[in-house]
């Protein structure tokens, strides 16, 4: 399967989880599409976090960001000289999705290994603090091509919660760190996750590359910034514009998911992004 096949066979696997009948069903994703949109207009604002452990609210996510958000990232990784290089030149890669349950990042990473026909062994780590996000994507190596060796594990944490991530440590070693629309969904908690990010910029490894993409705000690729200087983070790549997704791709991918939903919201076509990469030094 490519990657869009992958999201077209976990939205079918979420929408025969969900209890009721069609109309039933469809009542409540379209419930959970006018959630998830009300929550994320409010992220400078609102203290409360959008929560994702219903299927119905993940079906939602899905349905609506998962390929935007994944194309972002493969369109990003195939501009970046530094990320590429890390594919071409390694056989074995590490990398750990910050708030990265909903399987975007490494999503559009595998569309970036497609696309090149690049085969290097990959280990994602999907750190998110909602476990059911597992859920979705425990499984999916097993739908993709085995000459691509990947493989998906997930670590739940809490970034706000010290108890549950100080204890987890290895992942430190990753070759590449994504925070794709993370640090904004945690902004208003910034007081308590900052500990959390300090920790993790100051012991990831020397050569060790992030990616963050985001909300095109300054207070969020701001944070982003204040930390990548503060922890001898280089800057190789920095960028903002407004993407816009071919739509034909989404419209084909999703399937009758698209004939269902795109006249109560269509999938996200469009983003206003800022993305940085970058390296930690000596
Ligand atoms: C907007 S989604 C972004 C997901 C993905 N990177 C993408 O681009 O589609 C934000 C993710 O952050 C996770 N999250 C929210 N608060 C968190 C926290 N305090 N600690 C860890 N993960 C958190 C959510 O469960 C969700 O999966």
């Amino acid at each position: 399967m490519n990657c869009f096949q992958i999201i077209k066979s976990v939205l079918d696997e979420a929408y025969n989880q969900i209890p009721g009948d069609d109309s039933e069903k469809d009542g409540v994703i379209i419930e959970a599409l006018n959630y998830l949109s009300e929550g994320y207009i409010q992220l400078l604002g609102k203290s409360q976090s959008i929560d994702y452990k219903d299927t119905i609210t993940r079906f939602a996510y899905i349905y609506k960001y998962v390929s935007s958000h994944a194309n972002l990232v493969c369109g990003i990784i195939t501009q970046s000289n530094d990320l590429a290089k890390v594919f071409d030149a390694q056989q074995k890669i590490n990398i750990a999705c910050i708030g990265g349950g909903p399987g975007s990042d490494f999503l559009g990473i595998l569309k970036y290994l497609m696309s090149k026909g690049k085969t290097p062994s990959v280990k994602f780590q999907l750190c998110d603090k909602e476990k059911n996000w597992a859920e979705s994507w425990s499984d999916v190596d097993d739908k993709v091509d085995p000459k691509f060796r990947i493989s998906t594990s997930y670590l739940p944490l809490d970034v706000t919660k010290p108890d549950e991530w100080k204890p987890h440590t290895k992942y430190f070693t990753s070759d590449i760190f994504t925070m794709i629309y993370f640090m904004s969904e945690i902004f208003t908690l910034r007081d308590s996750a900052d500990e959390y990010f300090t920790n993790l910029f100051s012991q990831a490894k020397p050569g060790a590359l992030f990616l963050f993409v985001d909300n095109n705000h300054t207070s969020f690729y701001g944070w982003f910034d204040e930390l990548a200087k503060a922890h001898n983070i280089k800057i190789k790549d920095s960028n903002q514009y407004t993407m816009f997704l071919p739509s034909d791709e989404d419209k084909s991918d999703l399937g009758i998911y698209f004939q269902k939903f795109q006249s109560y919201s269509y999938p996200k076509i469009k983003a206003n992004i800022a993305y940085r990469v970058g390296q930690k030094q000596q």
